[in-house]
Parts: C-alpha cells; sequence; structure tokens
C-alpha cells in the first residue's frame, strides 16, 4: 500500500476517535450534583452523577475563573467522587466538575464554591443549618428551602446537618433524585455550595440491606453520602458509615443512627455501637458536644415516645441518652416526629413521661432563650460540671404534622401549625462559650431560639437582667490558690465581683465579670495567686446592690 494512502487512513481513523470523543462528551450531560461530602480543614469530597460513563475532572481554585489545580480520576463511571485535598481551614474555594479537561459540565462561577472548614479547636465561630425529615417533594420542602436561599445570601453557613429520612417514602435511589438532588422539589441549588453531614432516618432504611451487621448496612443511602469512617477530623474512628463523629471548630458532633435496634438487645452485653458512643464522647476535649439521632428521646407530635410499641425512640432514651448525658451532651438533635420541640435544660429523665419528675430533671426552667433575657449556663467545672442538656426534634422540614395539643413535659416549646405552614428548620450557631439555635417557620419567621454559655473557671459569661443576691457562700476559707462563690440569685444578673482590704481599698478589680442566672451560680475565681497574704473583702456588685464576704489569703 503506497505510503500517501497509509497516512490518509491513519488521519481518517484518528479523526474519527476525536469525532466520536467530543460526541461522547457532547452528549454527556449532569444526572445530579455536583454534591459535598467529607469536608474536613483539609479536604472535601465532590460527587456527582452523568448520564454515562466518564472521567471526572475538578478543577479548583481561589476565584470562579481562576481553578487553576486540576484533579483527574480515570475510571470510566457515572457515579464520581472525588477527593480534594490539601485545603487551608477556612479559606474559600471555587469549582468545576466536567468530564475532561475542556468539557465542564457544572461549575467555574460563583455559585459553585464551599469553604474549608475551621481547624480542629478553631473557637471563631459557625453555622449549621439543620433540617429533618424533608425529603416530600410537597410545597413546606420547597418553601423551607426558599427560605434558607434568602437566609445564606446575608449569612455566611459553613455545613448542613440532615437528620434523617431525606427521602420519603422508602429512601430508594429514584427517591433521592428528585427529593433530595432535584430541581424542583430538591436541594440542587444548595447542595452545590453547601456540604452535608448526613444521618439516616427509618425511611431512609426501608431500602437498606440489614442482612449483615450493622457496621455493614448497605443501601441506596449510603451510596448517596460518602462520611466519616477513620476520624478524619476528629473523634474515635467509627471503621463505618453507619455512625460517626467530628469536630468542627471546637464542637464534637456525634452523628447517630437509631434504626439499630435489631441489635440492641445486646447492647447490655456489649455492642460495637454503644460501645463507640461511650469511647467517643468520653475522648472528646471541646467546648460542645452536639449528638444528632433521627428518633428522638421524647416527643409528643406525629409520634409520641410515650406509646408502648414506640420502642426505637425508647432505646434512644434509656440506653443511649444516659451515655450521652454522663459525659455532658450539650444539645441532641432529632427529626421522626413531625413538629419542632425544645426542651428546657435537663438531666436524668429516662422514662416515660409520666413519671417525669421536674424537681430532679429540669436544671434551668427558663426558657433559654436570650431574646427574653435568658439563657442556660452550664459549668466546666465543680458539681454542676457538664450538666444539662438540650432536647430539640426538628421533623418539619418538609413532612409536618395536624396540631394535636399534646406537650412533653420535658419540653418548653412546640411548633406545630396546622397547614401550608407547619415547616421550619433550625440554625445552629457557635461562637466562643456560645452555642444558640434558632428555629426559622417556612416563612422566616423567628419562633423559637435557645443559647447555652459555657461558664469557664473565673469567668462569668450568660445571663441577663438582675434584682438581688438571695445567699453568698465563699469556700474554702481561708485560702491559697482558689476560691470558689456560690452565689444564689432571684433572678439572672450581671455580675461584677471585686476585692478590698479591710481599709475599704480596692486591690482586684473585675476579677470576674459576667451574666449570671437565676438560680444557684458557681464563680470560682483561680487568678488571684499573687495576693499577698492576710485579710480581704470580696464584694459581688449586681447593679448598684452588693454582697461582702470577708476573706483570708493564706
Ligand atoms: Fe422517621
Amino acid at each position: 500500500m503506497p505510503t500517501t494512502k497509509l497516512n490518509y487512513m491513519k488521519y481518517s481513523i484518528a479523526f474519527l476517535f476525536v469525532l466520536i470523543s467530543i460526541t461522547t462528551n457532547a452528549q454527556t450531560t449532569l444526572v445530579r450534583g455536583p454534591y459535598l461530602q467529607s469536608l474536613t480543614d483539609k479536604s472535601i469530597k465532590i460527587m456527582w452523577r452523568t448520564s454515562d460513563s466518564t472521567q471526572a475532572v475538578v478543577k479548583i481554585g481561589y476565584a470562579p475563573n481562576a481553578l487553576n489545580r486540576t484533579i483527574i480520576d480515570t475510571h470510566n463511571i457515572k457515579d464520581h467522587i472525588v477527593l480534594v485535598d490539601g485545603l487551608s481551614a477556612r479559606e474559600k474555594y471555587y469549582y468545576s466538575v466536567g468530564t475532561d479537561d475542556v468539557n465542564v459540565l457544572a461549575g467555574g462561577d460563583e455559585q459553585h464554591h464551599f469553604f474549608a472548614a475551621p481547624s480542629v479547636g478553631d473557637t471563631t465561630g459557625f453555622r449549621f443549618w439543620v433540617i429533618g425529615d424533608f425529603g416530600k417533594a410537597n410545597s413546606r420542602q420547597v418553601r423551607v428551602r426558599n427560605w434558607f436561599q434568602t437566609y445564606v445570601k446575608d449569612n455566611k453557613v459553613d455545613a448542613w446537618l440532615w437528620l434523617g429520612d431525606n427521602a420519603y417514602q422508602d429512601g430508594k435511589d429514584v427517591e433521592y433524585q428528585e427529593k433530595v438532588f432535584g430541581r424542583t422539589y430538591g436541594y440542587d441549588s444548595i447542595l452545590r455550595f453547601l456540604p452535608s453531614y448526613p444521618i439516616p432516618g427509618n425511611h431512609d432504611y426501608n431500602s437498606v440491606n440489614q442482612s449483615k451487621p450493622a457496621e455493614k448496612h448497605t443501601g441506596p443511602y449510603y451510596n448517596n453520602v460518602e462520611v466519616f469512617r477513620n476520624a478524619e477530623m476528629g473523634g474515635i474512628p467509627s471503621k463505618t458509615e453507619a455512625y460517626y463523629s467530628y469536630d468542627f471548630g471546637n464542637v464534637h458532633f456525634m452523628a447517630l443512627n437509631s434504626e439499630l435496634y435489631t441489635y440492641s438487645i445486646f447492647w447490655d452485653l456489649g455492642s460495637p455501637y454503644k460501645t463507640w458512643i461511650e469511647n467517643d464522647i468520653k475522648s472528646t476535649d471541646k467546648k460542645f458536644i452536639v449528638a444528632y439521632i433521627h428518633q428522638p428521646p421524647y416527643s409528643k407530635g406525629s409520634h409520641d415516645t410515650d406509646d408502648f410499641y414506640q420502642i426505637f425512640m425508647q432505646n434512644t432514651r434509656e440506653k443511649i441518652v444516659p451515655i450521652l448525658e454522663k459525659y455532658g451532651v450539650d444539645v441532641v438533635l432529632s427529626g421522626h416526629s413531625h413538629v419542632y420541640e425544645r426542651s428546657y435544660l435537663i438531666n436524668g429523665h429516662y422514662a416515660r413521661s409520666s413519671y417525669f419528675n421536674k424537681e430532679k430533671v429540669v436544671v434551668d426552667s427558663t426558657d433559654g432563650n436570650p431574646d427574653n433575657g435568658n439563657v442556660y449556663t452550664k459549668y466546666t467545672y465543680g458539681p454542676l460540671k457538664g450538666k444539662g442538656t438540650v432536647y430539640s426534634v426538628i421533623g418539619n422540614s418538609g413532612n409536618y404534622e395536624e396540631h394535636n395539643g399534646k406537650m412533653h413535659p420535658v419540653f418548653t416549646t412546640k411548633y406545630d401549625d396546622t397547614g401550608d405552614n407547619g415547616a421550619g428548620s433550625m440554625i445552629l450557631e457557635v461562637k466562643g462559650n456560645e452555642l444558640t439555635g434558632t428555629y426559622y417557620t417556612l416563612d422566616g419567621v423567628l419562633f423559637d431560639k435557645f443559647r447555652i454559655v459555657k461558664q469557664d473557671s473565673s469567668t462569668i459569661s450568660g445571663i441577663k437582667q438582675n434584682k438581688n443576691i438571695k445567699s453568698l457562700k465563699v469556700y474554702p476559707n481561708p485560702f491559697s490558690e482558689q476560691v470558689t462563690l456560690e452565689v444564689s440569685l432571684d433572678k439572672a444578673a450581671v455580675l461584677d465581683v471585686y476585692i478590698q482590704n479591710l481599709t475599704g481599698e480596692l486591690v482586684a478589680d473585675k476579677i470576674a465579670f459576667g451574666r449570671a442566672n437565676k438560680g444557684v451560680n458557681l464563680i470560682e475565681i483561680n487568678n488571684i495567686g499573687d495576693l499577698p497574704a492576710g485579710n480581704y473583702i470580696i464584694t459581688i456588685a449586681q447593679d448598684g446592690i452588693f454582697t461582702s464576704k470577708q476573706v483570708v489569703k493564706l
């Protein structure tokens, strides 16, 4: 064969390959995503589904038009998971996804971005959006979503908690496609910029293969999410996607699973799940601990935790809550019951509500709402260390329940508006020593807010108004390095603590200053070690009212 003809055939074949390649890529469409999973302070997983099998190409950078770094996965598949590492904490990144270096399926614009998580222990603060029981493909789901899209324009939100029953009725892939990833009813417009840390609900578990132990469960939920197995951002490795934990800034999050009841009959003999929960929570040194589990320990919404057949919720209350409270869990978030419910600051109620003992259980009987002058104080030292938990059910971010007129006694408020308005979601905000949960209805009406303030040694924080001091105890007295003031207030107030010598001269000003709650407050003073030995007067001032005790410094 003459050389020229051979070359012609070569070029023809090459041209044909190029043509096939272009044609294939041109036909490839985005079926779902991109969406963002397993966010850490160093990495993220970007996921999407294509109409046909392709390679995966992610481009990433500091501006939409400067995606300077490229990551390629050469596997020809439809469900793509690309790990992007080498991120810097809190940095904002833009990205695109595509089939090769040229063909971009989505991104390279303002919408496709994310913020790397804060470094573990970072106290600067963050916000999470929290939704439960949402995947209904109804107008309520859409209105809650649309409200959030407005909210997030003016408020930076870092990540997103899914509280389970993410895709009704059975958590099938086709249901996830419409009710989670879809454009009409789902979160297509949000998934591209807001990473989520999901848990499953009972409806998701309708399609989970449970023939093997919990740690090896499979199904559409597990295919669609990528969560931590190996403590990639703090916590104890769970070695399973069924439950996991992570540290976001200075908060330890525990993503639990209420659908493992089958195995709980053996729990008291030891189970991997229960053992992991205890090992995980007792290992954390973070300022706050937030647990989330689909089926709540307390509710009187579409599910009543007092009903004898509610064994999953009873199981959570009797088997899990005591462990969480033992190690000082601050907040437990749930869904399942299609209402919004929120508790007082409570501790130690594990039975049915008929056994509820307010005197023993309620640590703080105010509503804990800073807008009403209340906050919940939790101590990091002393006899009240770690005591008190707020429980909240957010099970109406799509699904909803008609008003039933019932209120569980652990709760201070409930939102179960009937009809089209019975839905909403929560913004969880943490900053320094303060954790705040705010529930907004689907139209953005602020319905409820609570705040927990961590009371560290030698500072007073939290609180509100003041009137008078019922009692003041100082111990030990004499003291050497450290002294504790136990002050009982009729009403919450701002307190100022200072020390004078016996001639009235001020020797230590504002050794503690801040807000204290109604009831007993413990103020631990450990910053006066340099005070010379001698007799002194410790004074607590509260809006011009003074209460003093004479003390001896050794
Ligand atoms: Fe549920």
